[in-house]
């Protein structure tokens, strides 16, 4: 997971950190850095092609995140569970999304889609 540029400057990173907890995850590793250009192009690629691509990595290189390395039974179900849909004014209620998110770009928190590409996203970020 990640904690985006948004909410870390809306000083929402306790918040999802405690809700990451109560939700029964376990934190397995956790960094706060600014990703450059290039690492937010990277990790991103699958929408290369997409209108929102250059917004994106823009918005993900605007200031600090926290990335999380998060382990749970069905981690990847469990996780977009929490956060909602990507567009917070559709996300369920109580969602991260739905608390925290301000527009279908600035919307607070990443969750990676599937086992394959969570694995590729920890293994960008943690050894
Ligand atoms: P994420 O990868 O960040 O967890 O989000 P997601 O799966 O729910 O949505 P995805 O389609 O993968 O989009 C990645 C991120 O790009 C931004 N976005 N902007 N302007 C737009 O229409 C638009 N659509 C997507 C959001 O920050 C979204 O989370
Ligand atoms: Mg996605």
């Amino acid at each position: 997971m990640i904690i985006k540029p948004d909410a870390v400057k809306a000083r929402h990173i306790g918040e999802i950190i405690a809700r990451i907890e109560r939700e029964g995850f376990a934190i397995k590793g956790l960094r706060y850095l600014n990703l450059t250009t290039q690492q937010a192009e990277s990790f991103y690629d699958i929408h290369t092609e997409k209108p929102f691509f250059r917004d994106l990595v823009n918005y993900m290189t605007s200031g600090p995140v926290v990335v999380g390395w998060l382990e749970h039974d069905g981690a990847i179900d469990k996780w977009r569970g929490v956060i909602g849909a990507t567009d917070p004014k559709k996300a369920a209620d109580g969602t991260i999304r739905a608390l925290f998110g301000s527009s279908i770009e600035n919307n607070a928190v990443h969750g990676s889609d599937s086992p394959e590409n969570g694995i590729r996203e920890t293994k960008f970020f943690f050894e």
